[in-house]
């Protein structure tokens, strides 16, 4: 079994046999941010030579519709001067470099705009410093939210929370029980499952919940990045776009999930080699970022978001200046970005926004 370990793997046993099984969250926090071997500390894993593709890798159009909404929220915003623009989780910077060269249709949006990168991959955060090099906009980097200065801002996030670690309750008969990680007969990691039930645990449950049959599982992310965010744009002016996949009311399952290699992995396995994810819980999101004193508007299916902002006629533009080649990869994109099917992210991704309470509604979320 110690042959195919990964370092991650034995530590993670190491721990197991000194302190008893592993909650969820805190294996997921190992495996993907343990500071010498996390996944997301040590590789580049987007694209097709890594391990899997977002939206904004999919086609440009997804960050130039991200970049024409923030400048439009800046100028609900009144165009204050030195704005942070913010990304949690810039992956590549790709993102970022579609909606800035998309932000050069609102004057002076650029002189006024100061970014600021949130990261915690100093290998995608190399590849951030080559991407957003030409884009001649002040670039900070910071570990979290809370480290970027006060002030005016725009933050946008694409599939950052789902990479946050989420805890998970079975339902039994006498109760909610905790969801652990302990080791098998045959030296495999396993779930088990915590003899005692959690104390009132059904209490912090929303009321849909508390018909849950046994066996269900229940899953929850700490709320700190959803309340650092609240609290800032509640105090500052700005306004928040985040973009995930997931679930737009609290419901139970088991949605932890494996990815290497662009194929579903076992969430168990080879610990620190694969991207470890699960759903976002936008009603949970929603209640947070409104509890810390922020509208929120949304949850909109990822389809209707690019649809409201114009992702058509963008498409279009895009293929009658380009060749059928390219007409044909704009095609598939838009069935990537819009789609239903399988592999379409149109409905699993939605996006919801959040803005301090003196700001319009934003871009796309009219009713
Ligand atoms: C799934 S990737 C998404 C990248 C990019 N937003 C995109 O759409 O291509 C997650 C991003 O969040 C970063 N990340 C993961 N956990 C983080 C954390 N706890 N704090 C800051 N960044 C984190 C990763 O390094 C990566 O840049």
């Amino acid at each position: 079994m110690t042959e195919s370990m990964t370092p991650l793997d034995i530590e993670i046993r190491r721990r197991i046999d000194a302190a008893g099984p592993m909650p969820v969250g805190q294996y997921m926090a190992l495996c993907l941010a343990d500071p010498q071997h996390g996944y997301y500390v040590t590789r580049d894993p987007l694209g097709a030579r890594g391990d899997f593709t977002t939206a904004p890798e999919v086609s440009q159009m997804f960050g130039e519709l991200i970049g024409l909404w923030v400048v439009a929220v800046w100028h609900q915003m009144g165009k204050p001067e030195n704005v942070r623009i913010v990304e949690l989780g810039p992956g590549r910077g790709t993102m970022m470099k579609d909606a800035l060269r998309a932000a050069k249709v609102m004057p002076g949006f650029l002189d006024a705009a100061v970014l600021h990168l949130v990261e915690i991959n100093p290998v995608l955060q190399a590849i951030q410093e080559q991407t957003l090099a030409g884009s001649h906009v002040p670039q900070f980097w910071h570990k979290t939210l809370n480290e970027v200065p006060r002030g005016p801002a725009i933050v946008v996030a694409n599939e950052f929370f789902d990479a946050l670690p989420i805890d998970q309750a079975i339902k039994m008969t006498d109760g909610w029980h905790r969801r652990t990680i302990g080791i098998g007969d045959d030296g495999n990691l396993k779930y088990v499952i915590d003899e005692a039930p959690l104390p009132r645990f059904e209490t912090t449950l929303p009321a849909a919940l508390h018909a849950a049959e046994d066996g269900e599982i229940f899953e929850w992310r700490s709320d700190t990045e959803t309340m650092d965010l609240g609290r800032r744009l509640a105090r500052d002016p700005g306004a928040a776009l985040i973009v995930d996949y997931g679930h737009s009311e609290s419901s139970t399952g088991d949605t932890l999930q494996a990815v290497r290699d662009h194929v579903f992995a076992d969430p168990l396995a080879a610990a620190g080699e694969a991207d470890l994810t699960a759903h976002v819980d936008f009603e949970a999101m929603s209640r947070t970022l409104e509890a810390m004193g922020t509208q929120v508007y949304g949850p909109l299916a990822q389809a209707a978001f690019l649809s409201r902002l114009g992702i058509d006629s963008r498409a279009a533009k895009l293929k009658s200046a380009g060749s059928r080649e390219q007409a044909h990869q704009i095609d598939s994109a838009m069935a990537r970005l819009t789609g239903f099917g399988r592999t379409g992210m149109g409905s699993l991704f939605k996006v919801i926004a959040c803005t301090n309470p003196s700001l319009p509604v934003p871009p796309a979320f009219e009713s």
